[in-house]
Parts: C-alpha cells; sequence; structure tokens
C-alpha cells in the first residue's frame, strides 16, 4: 500500500535521508523551513517552521501513515554555563513542539490502519556523557513520552525511538568540521566511524514499513556499538 508518511525535518540530514529512501513507493509529505536541498525529489513540501507556526492541515491528507520528527539540538556544554532558558530552548525544540504537533496531527493519524510514528533520541540518554545535560533531559522526555504514547494508542499507532550516536548531519557539522575532529569521533565508537544519516535512515525506514508490524515502545540504539560495548 502506498502510505502518506509525513516527516516534520527532511530537507537534509536524516529526514531527508528518509524522504530518498522512500519516495518512490509513498507519498512523503516535508514540513520544514527551507526546501532549496530537495530539488526535483517528488514529495510536497510544506512551509513550517516548529517554533512558530501551526502546520497547515488542510494541506495534507486526511490519513497520516507515517510520522517523523526531525528538528533536534546539539548543545553541548558544561552544566554551569548552561542556563535555564538554554534548557528550555532544547525541551521546545526537542520535545515540546513534537507534543504539540502529534496532538494536532491525531485525527489524522487515526484515520490509518496502524499509524507509526518515529522520533529521535540520543545515545546520552542511555549512558552519562559530560555536557549532555540539556540535550539528555530534553531526549529523555521523548522516550518517556513516546512509551507512554505507545501504551494508549496500542494497536493503533505504533511509537518508537531511535537513538543515534554522533552522525555525519549538517547538526553535527561543529563536532566533525575537520579532519583530526572526525577521527577522533570515528575512534571513539566500536565500530571505529561515526554514523551517517543513511545508517539511520535504514532503521527509520524500517520503522515505517510494515515489516516492524510487531515493534512499538520501542529505543533502538543506532549508534555504531557506543551504548552497548566497551572494547578499551
Ligand atoms: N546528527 C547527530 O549526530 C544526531 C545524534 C543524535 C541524535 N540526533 C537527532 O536526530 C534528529 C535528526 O538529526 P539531523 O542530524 O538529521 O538534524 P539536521 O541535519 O539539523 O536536520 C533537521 C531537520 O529538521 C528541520 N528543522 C529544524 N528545525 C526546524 C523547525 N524549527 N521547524 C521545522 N523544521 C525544522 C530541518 O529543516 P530546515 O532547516 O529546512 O527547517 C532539517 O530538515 C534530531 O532530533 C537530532 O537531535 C542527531
Amino acid at each position: 500500500m502506498r502510505k502518506n508518511i509525513l516527516l516534520i525535518g527532511g530537507s537534509h540530514g536524516i529526514g531527508f535521508e528518509i524522504a530518498l529512501k522512500l519516495y518512490s513507493e509513498h507519498n512523503i509529505f516535508i514540513a520544514s523551513r527551507t526546501n532549496e536541498n530537495l530539488g526535483n525529489l517528488e514529495v510536497t513540501h510544506i512551509p513550517y517552521d516548529a517554533s512558530k507556526d501551526e502546520i497547515d492541515a488542510s494541506v495534507l491528507p486526511e490519513r497520516i501513515d507515517g510520522f517523523v520528527y526531525c528538528p533536534g539540538s546539539i548543545n553541548l556544554k558544561p552544566f554551569k554555563t548552561l542556563s535555564p532558558l538554554a534548557f528550555e530552548e532544547d525541551m521546545q525544540i526537542n520535545f515540546m513542539f513534537l507534543v504539540k504537533i502529534v496532538h494536532n496531527l491525531l485525527p489524522k493519524l487515526k484515520n490509518s490502519d496502524q499509524a507509526s510514528l518515529v522520533f529521535f533520541s540520543t545515545v546520552a540518554v542511555k549512558i552519562g556523557m559530560p555536557f549532555h545535560t540539556s540535550i539528555a533531559a530534553a531526549k529523555g522526555a521523548i522516550e518517556g513520552f513516546a512509551k507512554a504514547l505507545a501504551a494508549e494508542y496500542a494497536p493503533q499507532f505504533r511509537v518508537n525511538v531511535i537513538a543515534p550516536s554522533l552522525t555525519d548531519t549538517p547538526l553535527a557539522k561543529r563536532l566533525l568540521g575537520n579532519d583530526k575532529k572526525k577521527e577522533v569521533m570515528n575512534n571513539r565508537h566500536p565500530m571505529k566511524r561515526v554514523g551517517q544519516a543513511e545508517d539511520i535512515a535504514n532503521i527509520a525506514s524500517f520503522l515505517l514499513s510494515d515489516n516492524s508490524s510487531w515493534i512499538t515502545g520501542q529505543v533502538i540504539g543506532v549508534d555504531g556499538g557506543m551504548s552497548t560495548l566497551n572494547i578499551n
């Protein structure tokens, strides 16, 4: 069946890679602030800024089968330099805007036989990492939200979370900005490389497909072994 899949974000990074994988088989709607990167890709772009706008539901189909929320942040600083406002901002973009849009889209998600929702966390929720207090807190909220939502709406919706480690996308460019940084980051991972957007898009595509119809309420680490292996 040709599904209607809404990507909040999808103009670049992991969301774009998901769109590339799925556009030929499904109807893809990308809601984001920019669309220059989309070129002639056969998707429907909806101008949308999660921090300002309500999504224009009238341009969306009545039935949404797949939903992915991509906006996020990597705000790594010592706790003492992170103001409460910085925590609030991370909470807004990662978590609160997600809650708001899922709430708005409930009627369209309920029109699907079994909607699949995919959110993003981070490896830094499962293992404590210095300088991650704000982002780990915001992504931890997503993990709790996703499990509770999955329980409340089973079997109608499936809700799963992908928890990546460092992945080479525009969001991570400050951490991977030169060869030295890349080498250090590659070596931190048991698999000796950071993630590529495609590594994460592969699992997201699976979670959006019927092949994962018995998987819900999961937080899936896609992290080059970072969250579970200690090889030092
Ligand atoms: N990359 C990593 O290392 C990494 C690691 C762990 C977790 N994650 C998580 O994985 C998810 C995807 O990350 P990514 O690396 O693909 O990020 P990215 O490269 O920054 O892409 C984010 C996407 O979301 C859109 N977006 C951002 N702010 C938005 C807003 N206010 N309103 C509407 N759309 C907005 C962007 O489009 P526009 O700019 O066009 O609006 C873009 O399409 C994030 O939640 C991130 O926290 C990433």
